[in-house]
């Protein structure tokens, strides 16, 4: 059975991850999507509204599940019994800071492998960052997050007070 585990912050939920998703899906007998509870990187959404997105995304997936984790990536792996970490690569530039935590991981966990995926070029320049910057400021973010999350997602970025 190969399961992998694709983490991140998800924060929230780009049309680039939603990409990755579903290529690693077709790699692999299990994806769990990982999403990262760190309380020492506030996110805009909390993680409840989070992991309901990608919920939400993978309903209809039969070989994806969503799970939180905190602390070192490589323990939730262990106790998830993965044997691969799934991170997609947009650019060059995303390269260096992937590089040096497959590496890490690696020295930690010798037998876990790291898997990079490309995204469609198309959503090379999308990040949950760029999403979050243009939607609090009232841009549209259609084509930047999953069409079925858009509407939700641009209302709480108007309106960071309604948090779930
Ligand atoms: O979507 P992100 O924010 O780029 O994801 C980063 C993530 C969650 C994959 C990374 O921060 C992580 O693995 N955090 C857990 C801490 C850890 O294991 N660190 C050691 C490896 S560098």
């Amino acid at each position: 059975m190969l399961k992998a585990i694709y983490p991140g912050s998800f924060d929230p939920v780009t049309v680039g991850h939603w990409d990755i998703i579903r290529r690693a899906e077709r790699l692999v007998d299990h994806l769990v999507v990982g999403v990262l509870n760190n309380p020492e990187k506030r996110a805009t959404f909390s993680l409840a509204e989070r992991v309901d997105f990608l919920r939400e995304l993978t309903a209809s997936s039969a070989k994806v599940s969503v799970a939180t984790f905190d602390g070192l990536l490589v323990d939730f792996a262990r106790i998830q019994g993965a044997h691969s970490i799934v991170r997609g690569v947009r650019a060059f530039s995303d390269f260096e800071y992937e590089f040096q935590m497959a590496l890490m991981n690696r020295k930690l966990m010798p037998e876990l492998e790291t898997i990079f995926l490309m995204p469609k070029e198309e959503y090379s320049a999308i990040s949950s960052r760029m999403v979050r910057q243009v939607g609090s400021m009232g841009g549209d973010v259609r084509g930047l997050v999953p069409e079925s999350l858009r509407e939700r997602i641009a209302h709480r970025l108007r309106n960071p007070q309604d948090v779930a």
